[in-house]
């Protein structure tokens, strides 16, 4: 006995995005706006969910011109520590240099919420609840 086509359709689509046909996106952060103060980055994220696990977020900003644009990316440890803008667990991914070109790539490789959070302007990129988002990725298939 075989399996159905239908069966034998979804066990290609599977093997396939095991694979890695199926491929994996490559998000810009804030699309054109790239990362920067000014905008609700949990709206974008609302905006651009799902996130699959190994999609690739790209965070793009210009080197500091002042106090106030010295941006960075931080993966917070957990939904507390991302709530208060804790950083004393959170972990650099990018430095205020590094958001440059191509950007700083990210990719959504843990199996968990991935908080980021931008720590400056003396704390309000994170506090004010505007350079902070987080992304759950979902299995592909
Ligand atoms: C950002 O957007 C979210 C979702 O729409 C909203 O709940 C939140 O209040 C906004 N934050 C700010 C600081 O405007």
């Amino acid at each position: 006995m075989g399996l159905s086509f239908g069966a034998k359709g979804c066990l290609l689509l599977l093997t396939a995005c095991l694979l890695a046909v199926c491929e994996a996106r490559t998000i810009v952060v804030g699309g054109s706006e790239g990362w920067h103060y000014g905008l609700n980055y949990t709206d974008w994220a609302i905006q651009n969910s799902p996130f699959y696990f190994k999609d690739k977020l790209v965070f793009k900003y210009n080197p500091p011109r002042s106090a106030s644009t010295v941006y960075s990316v931080y993966l917070l440890p957990n939904l507390y520590s991302y709530i208060t803008c804790d950083f004393s667990d959170a972990k650099l991914l990018a430095d205020p240099k590094q958001g440059g070109g191509r950007g700083f790539v990210v990719e959504l490789n843990q199996w968990r919420p991935h908080y980021f959070a931008s720590n400056g302007g003396n704390g309000r990129h994170c506090n004010d609840g505007l350079m902070k988002f987080f992304a759950v990725p979902w299995p592909r298939v």
